[in-house]
Order: C-alpha cells, then sequence, then structure tokens
C-alpha cells in the first residue's frame, strides 16, 4: 500500500513537471532563437498562446505574434557593445537581429588597398550567433565611408571595377554563411559630403549596382541581397525614383532580393499608414522582399510638451510595426539603435534628442511598450 501511493506520487510529480515544460517551451524558444516566420510555427504558436507566460522581450513577443512573425532588429554600435554591460545584455535579449551601425562599413573592412579588416565585424557576428540572431550586413557600397585611398587615387572605370570585384568577393565571402543578409547599395539616390555622386556613380557609372549585386551574389548565393534607401518612405519623388530604379534592376536580372526602407522618422510630420502600405506593395509586387532598416522618431523639431512628444513617438513606432506586418513581403523591422544613451541624431543635427526605445538609463519608454504591443497584435 505504502508501496503504491509512493508510486502514484512519483507519477504525478513527473506528470506536473512534464506539463509545466511545455508550457515554458514556446517562451524559451522564441528567446534562443529566431522565430522564422514559418506557417507551421504560425500554427504552433497560435496553438501554444494561450498557456505562454509573460511575454518579457521584444523578440519574445515577435515570435508569440498573434498574425505573422517578424524580424526585430537593431543597430549595433561597436563602443557601447564593447563597454556597456547593459546595453550588450539588452542587445541580446531584445533583438533577434542585429545590423553592424558602422563596423561593416569599407572605410573600416578595407582600410587601405591590401588590407581587409574584419575583427570589429567578427565580434558582433559572434555574439548574433551565440543569441539566435540573424545579421544583416550594412553597408557595402555607399556614398560616404569610402576609404581616401579610393576617392584620392585616380582610378579609371577599369581599376575601379577590378577594386569593386575583389572587395565585395572578399567581404561577402569572409562571411559567407554567416551573415544571412547585405545591404549591397546604400542610399543609391543621394550624392556625397561635396554634393557630388558618389565615386562609383562617377566614375563607373551606374552600372556599379548591378556589378556589385552580381559579385555578392556569387561570393554567398544564399544571402538575401538588398538595395537601401532614406526618404522614400510615402509616395513622394524620390520614392518612385526608387522605384524606377528597383524596377529596372528587376527587368535586368540583377540578383536583387530586397528593397530596404530606412524610416528616420520625426515626430513634427505626419507619416499616412495606408500611403507607407501602398509604397511597399509596389516594390513586393515586383517581386521584392521589402524591410524597414534604420527606425528612429526625432523629437527635437516639434513645441509639444514632452509627454505628448513621447506619446506620438510611441504611435509612430507602433505603426511602422503594425505597416510591416501588413505588408506579407514584409520580414524585419530594424530600429537605428536601441537607447537614447546612443543614437547618431545629436552628432547629426547638433541638438539634443530621445528618437529610440530605453532613455539614457535604459528605462523602457512608451515607444517600447507600442513595439511590443504592436508585435504581439
Ligand atoms: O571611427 C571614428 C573614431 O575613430 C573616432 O574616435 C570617433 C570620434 O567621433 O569618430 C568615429 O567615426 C564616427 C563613426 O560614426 C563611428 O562612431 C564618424 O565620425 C561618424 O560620422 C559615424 O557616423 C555614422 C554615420 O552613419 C556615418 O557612417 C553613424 O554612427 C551611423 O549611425 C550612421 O548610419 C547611417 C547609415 O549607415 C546609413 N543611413 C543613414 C544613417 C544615419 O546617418
Amino acid at each position: 500500500m505504502r508501496y503504491k501511493s509512493n508510486a502514484l506520487y512519483l507519477l504525478l510529480t513527473a506528470l506536473i513537471f512534464l506539463l509545466s515544460a511545455c508550457s515554458l517551451l514556446p517562451q524559451m524558444a522564441s528567446s534562443s532563437s529566431n522565430p522564422t516566420p514559418t506557417t507551421s510555427q504560425q500554427n504552433q504558436s497560435s496553438k501554444t498562446k494561450s498557456i505562454t507566460p509573460a511575454i518579457l522581450t521584444l523578440r519574445d513577443a515577435a515570435g508569440n505574434s498573434q498574425k505573422r512573425s517578424i524580424y526585430i532588429g537593431t543597430a549595433a554600435n561597436i563602443d557601447a557593445f564593447n563597454n556597456d554591460a547593459t546595453y550588450k545584455r539588452l542587445l541580446g535579449q531584445e533583438f533577434n537581429m542585429l545590423v553592424p551601425e558602422n563596423v561593416m562599413k569599407m572605410a573600416v573592412t578595407h582600410p587601405s588597398i591590401d588590407t581587409f579588416d574584419y575583427s570589429q565585424g567578427d565580434e558582433l557576428v559572434a555574439f548574433a550567433k551565440a543569441h539566435g540572431m540573424q545579421v544583416q550586413g550594412a553597408n557595402l557600397l555607399w556614398t560616404s565611408e569610402v576609404p581616401a585611398w579610393i576617392t584620392q587615387g585616380g582610378y579609371t572605370r577599369n581599376e575601379l571595377l577590378g577594386i569593386l570585384k575583389d572587395y565585395i568577393t572578399n567581404v561577402v565571402g569572409h562571411y559567407k554563411g554567416q551573415v544571412q543578409s547585405w545591404e549591397v547599395v546604400n542610399e543609391p539616390l543621394d550624392t556625397n559630403e561635396y554634393n557630388q555622386p558618389s565615386v562609383w556613380d562617377q566614375v563607373i557609372g551606374p552600372d556599379y549596382i548591378d556589378y556589385a549585386f552580381r559579385w555578392a551574389h556569387e561570393a554567398d548565393p544564399q544571402a538575401k541581397l538588398y538595395i537601401n534607401e532614406f526618404g522614400v518612405e510615402t509616395s513622394n519623388d524620390k520614392a518612385n525614383q526608387y522605384y524606377s530604379l528597383v524596377q529596372s534592376l528587376v527587368k535586368q536580372g540583377t540578383p536583387i532580393s530586397g528593397v530596404g526602407f530606412e524610416d528616420h522618422l520625426d515626430v513634427a510630420q505626419q507619416y499616412p499608414t495606408a500611403q507607407m502600405i501602398a509604397n511597399m506593395q509596389r516594390f513586393a509586387k515586383l517581386g521584392m522582399q521589402v524591410e524597414i532598416t534604420e527606425a528612429d522618431v526625432m523629437l527635437q523639431n516639434s513645441t509639444a510638451p514632452m509627454t505628448q512628444k513621447l506619446n506620438q513617438q510611441a504611435q509612430l513606432y507602433a505603426n511602422l510595426v503594425h505597416d510591416c506586418q501588413a505588408v506579407q513581403a514584409c520580414n524585419a523591422v530594424t530600429i537605428w539603435g536601441f537607447t537614447d544613451r546612443y543614437t547618431w541624431i545629436p552628432g547629426y543635427t547638433h541638438h539634443p534628442d530621445q528618437p529610440l526605445l530605453f532613455d539614457t538609463q535604459y528605462r523602457k519608454k512608451p515607444a517600447y511598450y507600442a513595439v511590443k504591443n504592436a508585435l504581439l497584435k
């Protein structure tokens, strides 16, 4: 009798243990691996939703979306990563996609004609791997961050094409299989600090874009290859130019997979949701994946009281997540940093600002909760 009740007790304990382990599984999975937005995972996620414990982080929220899982990314600042333990902890805890803010740009990776430096990019890639995060490399070609040995090198078109091929083959080859997507050409519609087209445009001509995508594709055929641009979120003239450019690349067979919209927003401006969705949809109809690549929302141009600005900021962030989820081809929202402690905006505008999700003391702002709720919906 005593033996029987012991056995019954053991059986019950094992059953309780098994049940509680099952209820923890969805959260563990979303914290430690990517919520790849597949249908089977979505089905599984909606079945387990009722027993999922409290959603703790943004990546948990992304993995438990009622609608569709998308990646939630952030730009990673290497100085903060190396010197600020709270920053590093939140980076791995909150996000499931990492975009190196600066250390994969050409001036860093190819500082002289016979040197490649991957040391800082490698640190971020190793961290991302250890934390189950995707990596999007940013960026291979831009008007800025081109090393002086190129801008002042006086190269001919053929020489620069040779340099370009060697550079792209080397960098994309180095990260083959570790960087899932690349921003191959960044801001192709813009001029450099001297108000001129990039050295690539000036010396090679507009076909540098096609060459860059082809060589990146040869170096890592599995990597998704993006073009990226700012100020093209609504259906304005620049967005129309962007559309024509992408349309011609697709037509000529350039191996481009997707289109990035930076979304550096401002609470003092209007961003009609329907227009932003329609704008992304037309690129999707060309067969492109789309992504929001550098979201932030600056406050400094509005004279409204701070509480009101923070709430408007939260609403704009929520709209971005909503817009991405509304477009089937949109698979990621990346925010350009996550704490107001480290943001490019004050350095650029020479005015303080608070454009991100956590304040300078790592307190969660209304924008943080807005992004989390929007990801869950
Ligand atoms: O590397 C030097 C470092 O040696 C020096 O100690 C330090 C002192 O200021 O400057 C460092 O370089 C700065 C670099 O950021 C790293 O902090 C550059 O001066 C500064 O211009 C650079 O700014 C970056 C900017 O791109 C230009 O590369 C911003 O952090 C980065 O947020 C910004 O990101 C761009 C995207 O790549 C493309 N879209 C627009 C976006 C905002 O401009």
